[in-house]
Order: structure tokens, then sequence, then C-alpha cells
């Protein structure tokens, strides 16, 4: 039986919840010196104006357990510059499912419900980084890993790779992909 998840509209997600998914993403990813209540202010901010086509609104996949959010998925818009033009990408990120119910197939409802926008056309590519681990758990879903470099010229560093962990991937891995550098236009997800 598939997992029962749903979807969260990043433009008007609750306070309550932009606290649970800080939660959770703290509890997966501790940061020094990061709050919930901070997190949750960014999470809360973060697409609140956003003015792009509607069928590619920011959203999160996500699975709760009572009062608490315990999976969770985010697919952004991110519009990148390629050798071949530019592309509005499926952005995948903080895709996280607590270390205690892994295991569950939880993890994969999420990112198959992500790259479901892919194979319904609302995006050419889905985009993500990841690490060595955590790359045949992607490979299983069909996503490949890209080898472009990557630059965001509107950093502070714009030669730096604004990617912070060793892999980069895509999906799908059949759909031709352009090659040379890639400028993300602005920071990682
Ligand atoms: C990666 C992660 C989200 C997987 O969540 P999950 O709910 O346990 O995953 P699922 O149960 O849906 O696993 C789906 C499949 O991927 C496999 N898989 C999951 N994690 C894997 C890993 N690290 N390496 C290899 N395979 C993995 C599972 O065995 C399963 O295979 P199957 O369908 O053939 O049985 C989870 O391990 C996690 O939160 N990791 C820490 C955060 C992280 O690194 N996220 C990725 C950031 S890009």
């Amino acid at each position: 039986m598939e997992p029962a998840y749903e979807t969260l509209d990043q433009r008007t997600i609750t306070e309550a919840d932009a606290r649970r998914i800080a939660t959770l993403l703290l509890t997966i990813w501790p940061k020094p010196g990061r709050t919930v209540e901070g997190r949750a202010q960014t999470i809360l901010q973060q697409w609140k104006d956003y003015r792009g086509p509607e069928v590619q609104h920011p959203r999160s996949f996500l699975v709760r357990e009572g009062d608490r959010i315990i999976a969770h998925a985010q697919a952004d818009p991110r519009t990148i510059r390629t050798t071949a033009g530019d592309l509005t990408v499926l952005a995948l990120c903080r895709v996280c499912t607590l270390p205690e119910i892994r295991g569950l197939k939880l993890g994969r409802a999420l990112a198959e419900a992500a790259f479901a926008l892919v194979d319904q056309g609302v995006y050419p590519f889905s985009l993500f980084q990841t690490t060595e681990q955590v790359r045949p758990f992607y490979e299983k879903l069909g996503g490949t890993v890209v080898l472009n470099r990557c630059v965001n010229s509107l950093g502070e560093n714009p030669e730096a790779n604004p990617f912070w962990d060793p892999i980069l991937m895509r999906y799908p891995a059949t759909a031709n992909w352009p090659t040379g550098t890639i400028d993300i236009l602005g920071p990682g997800w």
C-alpha cells in the first residue's frame, strides 16, 4: 500500500506547519545557533511573494503522524542558465524521513510525488544535490549524476560551486541534458 502523504503550498503555509517542518529539518540536519523559530520564519517568508506560473508554485510533500511531520520533500521552481538556454527546473531539497521510521517507503513516496511533476510536464527536469550514501536511493527512482560545473553568477564568489553536497543529480536520467557550465542564478538548494 502506498503511504498517505499530503501536499502543502509553500505560499500559504501556516505558522504551525512551518514550525513542524523546521523541527524535522533541525532534527535531521542540526546546525549550531539555528532555532526552530528562526527556521520557521524563513519557511514562512521564503515563497509568500511567488509570482511565477501557478503550475510551478513551490510546494512540500509530507507525511504527518499526530502533531508531527515525520517525512518531507520540498519541490521549488528555480530558473537556471545552461548552454542550451534558460530552464526552470524543479529544485528538490530537504528530502528526509525521521531515522526511526526509515525503510518504510515514505522517502520514496515523497520523492516520487515531486518527480511526478516532471513526468506530467510541469518541469523538464528535477535537479538536486545529495551525498554518496543517498545516491542509490535516487538512482532507484530514475535519477542520474550530473557532472556539469555549476556556478552562481549572482553570488559573492561567482566562480565557486554553490552546492555543498558532493553529488549533483537530475531526474529523469533519460532525457537530453545540456553540456557545459550551469549557472543556477542564486544560492544552492
Ligand atoms: C534518504 C532518506 C530520505 C530515505 O528515506 P526512507 O523513508 O528511509 O526511504 P524509503 O524507505 O522510501 O526507501 C526507498 C528505497 O530506497 C532505498 N534506500 C533508502 N535510503 C537509501 C540509502 N541511503 N542508500 C541506498 N538505498 C537507500 C530503500 O532501501 C528502498 O529501496 P527498495 O524500494 O528497493 O526497497 C532517509 O534515509 C533520510 O532522511 N536520510 C537523511 C537525510 C538525507 O540525506 N536526505 C537526502 C538529502 S538529498
